[in-house]
C-alpha cells in the first residue's frame, strides 16, 4: 500500500520523528562528531554541547542536569532503574547470602505492578530467577493499580517500587503520587516508567515524587533508540554498562550526541505543544468510542473507560471476534492500528494487561489499540469508526 494513504493510528508503538528533530540530528552529527571525552578543541566543543543538552533536557523536566542519564530508550532506562537499584546479591530472610554468609539485612526486594511494560516485567522475572524477591501488585477492573494492595507488598526490605505513569495498552493513568507516598513512607525508592505519558500530560519528576523516571524519544517525535533516565541526585545506581565514565558513570560508551540532540529538541517541542495538541485528539478519540458504543452496544467494551486516561489511546474489545482479523481488515482499508501491545511481536497470548484487569481470554483477544498522533483529523476518526462497525458486523457473522 502506498505509504501516503496509510492513516497511522499506532503512535503508542512509535511515531515519526519531527522534521526539525531530524535536521537537528544531522547538524549535530557533522558539527559534533568529536569524542567529548578527548582533549582537543573539537572535543571541548562537543563536551560543551553535551553539557548543554543535559541542561536543556533537565529544564524540560524541572530537574538538575546531573540527574539526567541519556540512554538508548525506554527499555534500557527501565532495566538500569531496576537492576541499578539491586546492586547486591539477594539474601534469604535470615540475612544470609546464597552462599550462606550472613551480612547486615539490606534492601533487595522489588515491587512492580502487574501491568508494567515487558521491559520492566521481564527484567523483574529475570531478577526473580536470580533469587531476588519480586512482588506483583494487581489492578482493578479499570486498569488502575490498587494502592492499598501495593502498600501491603512494600516492607523494610523493599529497595524499589516500579509503577508506570500511564499504561501503554489502555492509556490508563496510574495514581503515581500516592504510589510515591506509600513507597517513601516505608523507605523504598520509586521508579516511574513515563514512556507513554511524556508530552501528553504534565510530567515533572519532583511533582510526581519519584526517584527514577524513564522516557523514550521515539514516543514523542524524537529519534528511536534514544531515551533518558531521571535519577534523583542523592540516589546511587549500580551501572549496568561499564567502561568509560560517561553519563555520570552510570552508562559507559561514547555519547550519541546527535541522538541526544534529537531527543532533547523533541522533548522541548512536545512539551511546548502539550496543552494545545491533545484536547482535540481526545475529542476525536471520544467520538470514535461514542460511535462504537452507539452502533455496537454491548458488543464492544472500552477497556479502562471511566479511569483517567491519556488523550490519544483507546483500547477496545470487539467481543466475539479476533482483534487480529479486524486489524488486518483495517490495514487493507488504509488504517494502521495496534493489536494490544506492539511491543510483543509475534505474541499470540492475549495481553497481560487486559487479563490483569479481569477480562476473559476471549474478550482480551478481540482487542484493538487505537493510538492517535497529533495529526489525526475528525474526518479520519469518523471514517475509522464506520469501518470498525462495518468490519465487525461482517466478521461477527462469519465467527
Ligand atoms: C510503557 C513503555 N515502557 C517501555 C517501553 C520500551 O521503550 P523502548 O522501545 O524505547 O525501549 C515502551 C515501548 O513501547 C513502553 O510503552
Amino acid at each position: 500500500m502506498p505509504e501516503k494513504s496509510c492513516i497511522y493510528c499506532d503512535y503508542a508503538a512509535g511515531g515519526p520523528p519531527r522534521p526539525e528533530v531530524f535536521e537537528a540530528m544531522r547538524a549535530h552529527a557533522f558539527a559534533h562528531f568529536a569524542n567529548p571525552g578527548a582533549h582537543h578543541p573539537l572535543a571541548y566543543l562537543a563536551r560543551h554541547e553535551m553539557e548543554r543538552l543535559h541542561s536543556r533536557a533537565a529544564a524540560v523536566l524541572g530537574v538538575d542536569p546531573r540527574e539526567v542519564i541519556f540512554t538508548s530508550g525506554g527499555t534500557e532506562s527501565d532495566v538500569l532503574a531496576l537492576r541499578g537499584m539491586l546492586p547486591y546479591r539477594p539474601q534469604n530472610r535470615e540475612g544470609r547470602d546464597f552462599d550462606g554468609i550472613r551480612s547486615p539485612a539490606r534492601r533487595d526486594e522489588l515491587v512492580v505492578s502487574s501491568i508494567e511494560h515487558h521491559a520492566v516485567l521481564l527484567c523483574a522475572e529475570k531478577l526473580a530467577r536470580e533469587g531476588f524477591c519480586v512482588r506483583y501488585a494487581g489492578v482493578n477492573s479499570l486498569g488502575m493499580v490498587d494502592v492499598d494492595q501495593l502498600d501491603l507488598l512494600i516492607n523494610e526490605r523493599t529497595a524499589l517500587v516500579s509503577v508506570m505513569f500511564a499504561n501503554n495498552e489502555t492509556g490508563v493513568i496510574q495514581p503515581v503520587n500516592e504510589v510515591a507516598r506509600r513507597a517513601h513512607a516505608k523507605g523504598a525508592k520509586f521508579h516511574c516508567d513515563a514512556v507513554q505519558a511524556f508530552g501528553k500530560v504534565e510530567l515533572k519528576p519532583r511533582e510526581i515524587g519519584c526517584d527514577l523516571l524513564s522516557l523514550s524519544g521515539g514516543k514523542f517525535g524524537g529519534p528511536k533508540g534514544t531515551g533518558l533516565l531521571y535519577n534523583e541526585m542523592t540516589n546511587r545506581l549500580d551501572a549496568q554498562i561499564v567502561g568509560g565514565p560517561q553519563e555520570w558513570g552510570y552508562r559507559a560508551g561514547t555519547e550519541n550526541l546527535s541522538g541526544q540532540a534529537g531527543l532533547t529538541l523533541a522533548m522541548e517541542l512536545a512539551e511546548a505543544a502539550r496543552t494545545t495538541a491533545w484536547p482535540r485528539v481526545a475529542r476525536i478519540r471520544d467520538a470514535l468510542e461514542a460511535t462504537l458504543k452507539a452502533r455496537l452496544g454491548a458488543r464492544v467494551r472500552i477497556n479502562g473507560e471511566g479511569a483517567p486516561r491519556l488523550p490519544n489511546i483507546s483500547n477496545v474489545s470487539f467481543l466475539g471476534i479476533e482483534g487480529q482479523a479486524l486489524g488486518i481488515e483495517l490495514g487493507e482499508q488504509g488504517y494502521c492500528v495496534g493489536l494490544g501491545s506492539a511491543c510483543a511481536p509475534g505474541e499470540t497470548d492475549p495481553s497481560h494487561v487486559l487479563r490483569a484487569m479481569g477480562l476473559s481470554w476471549e474478550d482480551a483477544q478481540g482487542c484493538i489499540r487505537f493510538s492517535f498522533g497529533p495529526d489525526i483529523t475528525e474526518a479520519q476518526g469518523a471514517r475509522l469508526a464506520d469501518l470498525c462497525v462495518a468490519n465487525y458486523l461482517k466478521l461477527a457473522e462469519l465467527a
